[in-house]
């Protein structure tokens, strides 16, 4: 995890707040022979403007905020900053179930099957269920959620996600007083996830939160972004956001979430502890061990800006830590 590219800005898209399901799962399917083909021509030309699908018109489904902009923006759900263009949020992925090339995870991962997708939500909770993407969006209709994601290896996005806060599905299930932990898994399927034949990682990919960050109301079960459902290389159908920690606790294609005890293992923890922690708050303070944390790459800015300590998101979330060193918790 480690190489930073150099690209300028491209735009903005403005703010709507509605979309429709079953066009975005149109639109999913076109996007895949639109990037396959013009992923090769990108990766000689990485400032070309790559087609992505049309924003779709048909109104449904987006839940309008109720809060006016400053309070949204007071909230942490949504940034004043411009967005990152969308052909870059679809070109520039970490997705090593399907490939540890950025640049050509889309093509790799554009076939991937999501059809009758369920997540399993059970352990530590009197109410146990199996739900399906469109039962999820019956629990909490997806709001739009406009974040920071700072990747650990220093290249940062802002993304319009869309998705509903996992507090709601948490509480559908009704965890019990021993639960301390949720811990996430991804789909385990090398027919369908070839980066799996590779012993990069231990598979599958399994991240963690402790109980009060998941249920914090900025943690984001996400099922979209740009207003269309999640595409493959960003983690179709369903993955995590916690946009004040680094890019890798953001566990794609979720399959099984599991409340525990104790505290769960983690995929980039397992593989180098020294490196990668539990925690994984972002910190410009505390360096990796082999760069620095103090600056990073916005994709599609040149130079570079500085890292904000917690992300930017210190006034949300950092009562979460009182009383913990996150130096030593990083
Ligand atoms: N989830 C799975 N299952 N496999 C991965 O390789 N990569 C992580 C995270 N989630 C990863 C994953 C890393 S390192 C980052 S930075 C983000 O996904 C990247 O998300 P993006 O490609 O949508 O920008």
């Amino acid at each position: 995890m480690d190489d930073i590219p150099q690209i300028p800005e491209r735009e903005i898209t403005p703010p709507e707040v509605y979309y429709n399901r079953r066009s975005w799962m149109r639109a999913g399917l076109t996007a895949g022979s639109v990037l396959a083909t013009a992923s090769l021509y990108r990766w000689f030309n990485p400032d070309v403007k790559v087609e992505v699908p049309p924003t779709v018109k048909a109104p449904l489904s987006l839940q309008k905020p109720l809060e006016s902009e400053a309070e949204l923006l007071a909230r942490g759900w949504r940034v004043n900053e411009p967005s990152t263009a969308e052909h870059r949020i679809l070109g520039y992925n970490n997705f090593y179930e399907f490939t540890t090339s950025k640049y050509d995870v889309a093509d790799a991962a554009a076939d991937f099957k999501t059809d009758g997708w369920k997540v399993i939500v059970d352990g530590l909770v009197n109410k146990p269920g199996t739900f399906t993407i469109d039962e999820l969006h019956v629990i909490s209709r997806p709001q739009e959620r406009v974040y920071r994601m700072r990747c650990v290896e220093a290249w940062s996005m802002v993304i319009p996600w869309a998705g509903l806060p996992l507090a709601h599905l948490l509480e559908a299930v009704e965890p019990t007083s021993d639960a301390k932990y949720v811990a996430f898994e991804t789909l385990f399927d090398p027919s369908r996830m070839p980066g799996q034949h590779s012993a990069v990682l231990d598979w599958p990919y399994v991240e963690g939160l402790r109980l009060d960050e998941a249920m914090h109301p900025l943690t984001l079960l996400a099922t979209g972004l740009y207003r269309k459902p999640m595409p493959p290389q960003d983690g179709a159908p369903v993955r995590l956001v916690i946009p004040w920690k680094y890019g890798f606790k953001g566990i794609k294609s979720i399959v099984r979430i599991k409340l525990v005890a104790d505290q769960p293992p983690t995929s980039w923890n397992q593989y180098a502890s020294n490196q990668y922690g539990f925690y994984a708050n972002v910190n410009p303070d505390v360096d990796h061990p082999r760069w620095s944390q103090a600056t990073e790459q916005r994709i599609g800015e040149l130079g570079r800006r500085n890292t904000l300590f917690l992300n930017g998101y210190e006034e949300q979330v950092a009562g979460l830590y009182s009383g913990m060193d996150l130096r030593e918790n990083f």
